[in-house]
């Protein structure tokens, strides 16, 4: 049996493509390379049983060529989708980033497994898609009104509105993962590698987007990848629908600059914004409600600050000396 991963030359993507390799898989990875890199996947193991293919996953047509010739070699058990723009102020800036990157891919996804008859879909979706319901109230997956703020977080929950409608007819399973922010390696954005790079450029200072009170929930890009295969292994119904992350408040941006600053240029000065947000569309404060991959079985080791704090480590390591 072999998977297919949509967006599998990006920084999760190419990590699972990594897991379904060391099991045995044969795997097919369709990526147009628009923020994923091919060294991502040059640097896997196992690289006989991976066939990458670059192009446009928003084209119907090509997803539908593409994956009905590899289904006829190697017979697809299922589809994981996390492919999207994951530049949020890209796509604010320009709505038609997201629907094309984030929504067309899945519907073109969608498309192509219906005529093939695959019924299995893993599907990255985000917290971006709760809006913005403040620091106090846990995010269930059952937490409405669900008001995204961002043309991301708009166009993933009208995905899973896609995949919902297509279990009712002809989807035999999916499973709808919200992550929280991911970091690690090998990082192709997010805070900490925009902290790095900037203090590689100036190593006096950091400017920081936002006045540093942000809060998230952070979670290691490996404790996900675990996460979503135990998910995946263990949850049974016909949508299966699970936040995935830390069980704790988040940490602050002001918290992830000075650990940053700390491992990468001691003594640099940190500057903040004045707003309480980094950007347009950025939730400032959320919490996540992670009770309901507990009850499955699945609990995160590190908490947010950790997870931070090794992926600083790992993104300094990537980036090289300043
Ligand atoms: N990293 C996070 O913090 C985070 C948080 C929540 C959700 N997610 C979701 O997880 C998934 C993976 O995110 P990531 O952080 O690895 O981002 P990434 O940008 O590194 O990976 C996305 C991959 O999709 C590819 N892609 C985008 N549009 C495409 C298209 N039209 N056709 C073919 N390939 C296309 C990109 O080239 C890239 O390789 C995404 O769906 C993202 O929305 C990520």
């Amino acid at each position: 049996m072999s998977t297919i991963i949509i967006g599998g030359a990006g920084f999760i993507g190419s990590k699972l493509t990594r897991c379904f390799l060391e099991q045995g898989q044969h795997v097919l990875v369709i990526d147009n390379l628009c923020r994923g890199r091919r060294e991502f996947l040059d640097a896997l193991p196992c690289r006989q049983q991976l066939t990458f293919i670059q192009a446009d996953a928003s084209d119907a047509q090509a997803v539908l060529k593409i994956c009905a010739e590899y289904h006829t070699r190697f017979p697809v058990a299922a589809v994981w989708h996390m492919a999207a723009n994951s530049d949020i102020p890209a796509g604010i800036a320009d709505a038609s980033v997201d629907l094309r990157d984030t929504f067309m891919t899945t519907y073109a996804v969608l498309e192509a497994m219906k005529k093939l008859g695959l019924k299995k879909l893993a599907f990255a979706s985000s917290s971006a898609v709760y809006g913005d319901h403040g620091p106090d109230v846990p995010l269930r997956e059952d937490s409405g009104p669900f008001l995204p703020i961002s043309n991301y977080g708009a166009m993933k929950l009208a995905s899973e509105a896609l995949i919902s409608a297509a279990a009712e007819s002809w989807l035999d399973q999916a499973w709808i993962f919200r992550f929280p922010n991911v970091v690690g390696v090998p990082a192709t954005h997010g805070v900490i590698l925009d902290f790095v790079r900037k203090l590689k450029a100036a190593p006096g200072r950091l400017d920081v987007l936002g006045n540093g009170t942000q809060q998230k929930a952070y979670l290691h890009a490996d404790e996900l990848v675990e996460a979503m295969l135990f998910i995946a292994d263990n949850a049974k119904e016909r949508i299966n629908l699970y936040n995935i992350g830390p069980d704790d408040a988040g940490c602050r941006v002001a918290d992830i600059a000075a650990a940053v600053v700390e491992r990468v240029s001691p003594g640099a000065k940190i500057l903040f914004g004045r707003e309480g947000r980094g950007w347009v569309g950025d939730v400032p404060k959320f919490r996540y409600c992670v009770d309901k991959a507990a009850k499955l079985g699945w609990k995160p080791r590190f908490s947010s600050l950790e997870a931070v704090r090794r992926a600083i480590d790992e993104i300094a390591h990537q980036e090289g000396p300043l």
